[in-house]
């Protein structure tokens, strides 16, 4: 007779660990991160975005003509086949940009020129083309009905063109460098629930896209990436500085979540987030968006007076995007493109040392049930 061997399963695998990497490191009782070796805030503000790539992909930081020819091959990969423009065109104008950047990931799998091969050199290559193409997928979709379509221009690195091709106009400096250090501090997060979703389909040797696809549909979740814009909805909804306190109240009292707050590796502040709050600050004096930080600095002091909770990287990553001109549908698309590299990272380390990820489940139902036919049933 079969009997289940009961085992205890670890709920959502807290404190499992699945993988080795050489890539990133979340030290959650300190309030660390580190990338490489280097502590967050040794990078953060004092590298751009391919910077932070080369670091992530190759181990080191590049050197001046390292970044220079890097930099110039991504650019040059910012384009998309003309048939996934179509695809583009053709999504409902109310589409979840998240929903549309998975379908689009999805239909490059069928144009690139490596398709099926998972080669070292292949993989390489395809990491470039893909952190590239999505980032062009999302500025060309908020454009997406506008003229002139617009392409990436040789002359400009990495967070320029995707706020020229994103907004239609060049970025101010400022802009571009708050657009540049929000890439990096969003650019690889240890195992967090994408990267895990990525790994795991790519153990199966199923290919780069298929597991980018994966990734995408798990940051997609108010539990992860969809989180920022869940930020920004709340904040509409609260709507004056002088209503945060009951609001917050109010949700916290009937046991709901506030979004933006919490983490399960952190026990403490988030590095990522006292960047991006310092940002919010920053660019709420000239981008109209003083009441909005107001009421974010007054709900972060809330949630921690009442349930010692601080904010993740989602919640000051709603006001910083707002004030760059971000529509609330792209935030979670913004954090995607810049965890592509992250998720490509962690791609080729799993392929580097790959065994298929299969865990057990532990079975509640039952055994020896009797078949009957479906007339008597
Ligand atoms: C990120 C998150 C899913 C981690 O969840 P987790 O590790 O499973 O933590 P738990 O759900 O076990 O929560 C532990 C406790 O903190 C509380 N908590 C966690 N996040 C909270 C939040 N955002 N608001 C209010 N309470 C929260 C839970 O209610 C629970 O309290 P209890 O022990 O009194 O029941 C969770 O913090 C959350 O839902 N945050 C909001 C969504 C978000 O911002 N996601 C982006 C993450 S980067």
């Amino acid at each position: 007779m079969t009997t289940n061997k009961r085992n205890t399963p670890v709920r959502g695998l807290e404190g499992v660990v699945a993988a080795d990497t050489a890539l990133t490191y979340v030290d959650g009782e300190n309030g660390k991160l580190y990338h490489r070796g280097y502590e967050l805030d040794q990078l953060a503000g004092k590298i751009c975005y391919e910077e932070m790539v080369h670091l992530l992909w190759y181990g080191e930081l590049p050197d001046q003509s390292q970044l220079d020819d890097f930099r110039a091959e991504l650019v040059a990969e910012m384009r998309l086949p003309e048939q996934v423009f179509d695809l583009l065109r053709l999504a409902p104008p109310n589409a979840n940009p998240m929903v549309v950047l998975r379908t689009a990931v999805s239909a490059l799998g069928m144009f690139d020129p490596d398709g099926g091969k998972n080669t070292e050199a292949a993989n390489q290559r395809k990491a470039r083309r893909i952190l590239a193409q999505v980032a062009t997928i999302v500025a060309s979709l908020h454009r997406i009905h506008e003229k002139p379509a617009l392409s990436a221009d040789a002359r400009m690195g990495f967070a320029e063109n995707y706020l020229y091709m994103f907004n239609g106009k060049p970025p101010t400096e400022l802009e571009r460098k708050v657009l540049d250090t929000t890439l990096v501090l969003h650019a690889d997060h240890g195992l967090a629930a994408s990267t895990f979703a990525a790994r795991a389909t790519v153990s199966t040797l199923a290919g780069m896209h298929s597991a980018l696809t994966s990734a995408l549909a798990s940051l997609k979740g108010p539990l992860h990436g969809g989180a920022n814009r869940e930020v920004m909805e709340m904040l509409e909804q609260i709507s004056a500085p002088d209503r945060v306190q009951s609001y917050i109240e109010g949700m916290l009292s009937n046991g709901k979540r506030i979004m933006g707050f919490g983490h399960r590796v952190y026990k403490t502040e988030d590095p990522r987030s006292r960047h991006l709050r310092r940002f919010s600050e920053k660019l709420s004096h000239g981008a109209g968006t003083a009441d909005l930080y107001e009421m974010s600095h007054r709900i972060e002091e809330l949630v921690l007076e009442h349930k010692g909770i601080r904010p993740n990287v989602d919640f000051y990553s709603a006001t910083v995007q707002r004030a760059l001109g971000i529509p609330k549908e792209f935030y979670t698309c913004i954090f995607a493109s810049a965890r592509t590299a992250g998720w490509m990272a962690h791609i080729m380390e799993q392929f580097r040392d790959n065994r298929l990820i299969r865990p057990r489940s532990n079975y509640t139902g039952g055994f020896d049930r009797t078949y009957t036919p479906v007339e008597t049933r």
